[in-house]
């Protein structure tokens, strides 16, 4: 039987995302989304796109959240996205209400599937998935690490002239404005960036990155970011559905790495079939070290208006 991947919201993120899906063939796709027809008309349009690119997903949409009954994987798109001026802070409780029914519905109609958080305030709301649906926490992570890394990259491949596909980067924390890059276990090609470029210019594409998100909400003054942050989520959902063992960053529960527990944070983890199969535990110095504490306190704190 073909796998089964339900896509909350179909908003960009959720309908762009479900063209990577279809693309990588990883499994049958359901947009669910409570605005009635946009679903199923952003469902039907993917699939006449797919004679023509090639892939045999079956792409439909609905209003009723049956449809994700027996999901494999539940990935969560729907919330408010940002104007601007906003932070991704901004959003905390209006998504919180949205998130929360979306992870009751999960928790009873998908009891066996992994949910990947990709909606803001992005590690609070992943930390709330967890809660809600009570599922085991490797079960439970959120796309962030994979985005703001792929931006880091971006930006080193168009500093350096060099191919993108050659970079690799890390950022650690909390996917807002304490997020932690990591130029030292940035490379390009296996040669740290450190060694390419000067300190002025890591730390000002460390600064972008940072600020990645907003960037692009205030060039486009109608929401966020689509294409990249879609296409960072697929990329995850591939590692865990081909068993991949990535390792990549995410928002992950940490339960005593790096000092920090119950709390969902930005950290190294290792991705494969069993979701979250490892917390990875870099070195850090101590600048980096304060840094991971300051973006983790900064969150503790947020969660205390959920009332957790
Ligand atoms: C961004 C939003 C989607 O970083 O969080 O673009």
């Amino acid at each position: 039987m073909k796998r089964k991947i339900s896509v909350i919201g179909a908003g960009n993120v959720g309908a762009s995302l479900a063209l990577y899906l279809a693309e990588a063939n990883l499994a049958d796709v359901i947009l669910v989304d409570i605005v009635e027809g946009i679903p199923q008309g952003k469902a039907l349009d993917l699939s006449q796109a797919g004679p023509v690119r090639g892939y045999n997903s079956r792409i439909t949409g609905t209003n009723d959240y049956k449809g994700i009954s027996g999901s494999d994987m539940v990935i969560v798109t729907a919330g408010l996205p940002r104007k601007p001026g906003m932070s991704r802070e901004d959003l905390l409780s209006a998504n919180a209400d949205i998130v929360g029914k979306v992870a009751d519905e999960i928790k009873s109609k998908a009891p066996n599937s992994f949910v990947l958080v990709v909606s803001n305030p992005l590690d609070i709301m992943t930390y709330h998935a967890f809660k809600k649906t009570g599922f085991p926490a490797k079960r439970v992570f959120g796309q962030a690490g994979v985005l703001d890394s792929v931006r880091f990259r971006t930006f080193v491949a168009m500093e350096l002239g060099v191919a993108f596909s050659d970079t690799q980067a890390m950022v650690l924390g909390g996917h807002g404005d304490t997020m932690v890059p990591m130029p030292r276990y940035s490379t390009v090609s296996g040669v740290p960036i450190t060694e390419l470029l000067p300190k002025e210019k890591i730390e000002a594409i460390s600064a972008r990155t940072r600020d990645g998100g907003a960037e692009i909400v205030k060039l486009l003054k109608t929401g966020s970011a689509y294409y990249a942050p879609a296409a960072a989520t697929a990329e995850m959902a591939k590692a865990v559905f081909l068993d991949e063992k990535k390792l990549l960053p995410a928002s992950a529960y940490v339960s005593g790495q790096y000092g920090l527990s119950d709390l969902y944070i930005g950290v190294p983890v290792i991705l494969g079939a069993g979701g979250v199969e490892k917390v990875v535990e870099l070195k850090l110095e101590k600048e980096e070290k304060e840094a991971l504490a300051k973006s983790a306190a900064t969150y503790k704190e947020m969660l205390k208006f959920l009332g957790y």
